[in-house]
């Protein structure tokens, strides 16, 4: 089995979704669920793009240990800079860069020749280089770019010291049977690719994100991105826990695994949607609230008999609990601990006692305390950390 990196990028291109927009602690929140749901990398935001940004990516960087944090950068040395002063207290200060290679975005958002495009390429990559332990080049609008011209700025990038290649599909205009052959070609003629990690990172705008994906898993790409939900841009990213299932239910067909825990999906995926607003459509695929249910009596009938007959993922794959808990007067302190953990948030002892607090007063008012309610009674207590 091959291993293959995942990496969420939930709080840059995620939070790119038209009217989305996270603080530091939610990020910070979706950070820590990020962690444990075993995604190895995470890009947290784009320093460069605003205070805010600035200061939730350096949280992150200077928080989360378990996962590699990166950030974004233009290839300009301002944004390199500033993402340096955000991701330095990283373990591994890691760098994201992109610079547009197709005609369209070099002509005319650009206004650069290829030649001078190589040149900033080569020129930033070297620049980051000398602070960053590690630099991800991304030649935006890759699949709408010549393919010589891309080998070429992809062997230049790397001699100067590029360890993760990227090819995004920026504008979801690629197929799979088209992104896998343009990564066999990118493997099969680019010297030193070996060296360093090659990744896909799919918009949705055709739908085909997630299959584009795996089409380029399977012609060398060794490194996902994509986003919980498939939040972002236009019609979103890749789904990353579309991906994570598909690769493991499809196990007897790809030779490929994750370092992600399925059982993790509910909970990251519920924390994405509450906190970025962005609600999971019913029939979505693997989390959606009808991913589980049956309604012909035909289905019914068979998933009686054997569930496996209409059902190829368990509930219990993704982390789908029919058991949730209800949280009402009654309920006590241990319970209550139990429910924030099963929505994501992780609160320091004496963060918890003073929302149990609150939780006990809300009861005197309300029957049913619902996770809304608890979102936003926690949120309220989390500010002044
Ligand atoms: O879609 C895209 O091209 C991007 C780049 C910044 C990598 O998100
Ligand atoms: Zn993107």
């Amino acid at each position: 089995m091959s291993q293959i990196k995942i990496f969420d990028t939930t709080l840059r291109d995620g939070e790119q979704s038209p009217g989305v927009n996270l603080n530091r602690l939610e990020k910070l929140e979706i950070a820590k669920q990020l962690e444990r749901f075993g995604v190895d990398r995470m890009e947290a935001g784009f320093p460069a793009s605003s205070k805010g940004d600035f200061n939730a990516v350096k949280t992150i960087a200077d928080t989360i240990k378990g996962t590699s944090v990166t950030g974004l950068a233009r290839a300009v040395k301002k944004d390199i800079d500033i993402a340096w002063e955000a991701l330095k207290g990283a373990d591994e200060p890691r760098l994201h860069i992109f610079l547009a290679t197709s005609p369209i975005h070099m002509t005319y958002k650009l206004k650069q020749t290829p030649e001078e495009v190589i040149d900033t390429a080569v020129s930033m990559v070297a620049y980051a280089k000398e602070k960053f332990a590690q630099v991800q080049f991304s030649p935006e609008d890759a699949t709408r770019s010549d393919w010589n011209f891309l080998a070429q700025i992809i062997e230049r990038v790397i001699d100067a010291g590029a360890s993760v290649i990227n090819m995004p599909d920026t504008v979801g205009y690629t197929t799979p049977a088209e992104y896998g052959e343009l990564f066999r070609f990118i493997r099969e003629t680019v010297p030193n690719i070996d060296r360093v990690d090659l990744s896909c990172h799919c918009h949705d705008d055709l739908g085909m994100a997630v299959a584009n994906s795996i089409a380029a898993v399977e012609n060398g790409a060794t490194q996902v991105e994509g986003t919980i939900n498939g939040i972002g841009e236009r019609a979103g990213n890749a789904a990353l826990e579309e991906v994570g299932v598909a690769l493991k239910i499809r196990a007897d067909y790809y030779p490929y695994q994750t370092n992600l825990k399925l059982n993790e999906i509910k909970r990251t995926s519920d924390l994405v949607a509450k906190l970025s607003g962005m609600y999971v459509q019913a029939n979505k695929a693997v989390i959606g609230r009808n991913a589980f249910s049956h309604e012909a009596g035909i289905h019914q009938d068979g998933v009686l008999k054997n569930k496996a007959t209409y059902e190829i993922i368990t509930p219990e794959m993704v982390g789908v609990n029919s058991n949730t808990l209800f949280l009402g007067k009654h309920s006590g302190r241990h319970a209550f601990k139990d429910k924030i953990t099963e929505l994501g948030i992780d609160l320091p002892d004496e963060k918890l006692k003073e929302a149990f607090n609150t939780f006990k007063k809300l009861t005197d008012h309300k029957k049913e305390v619902t996770d809304d309610d608890i979102f936003t009674m926690l949120m309220e207590i989390q500010t002044d950390i």
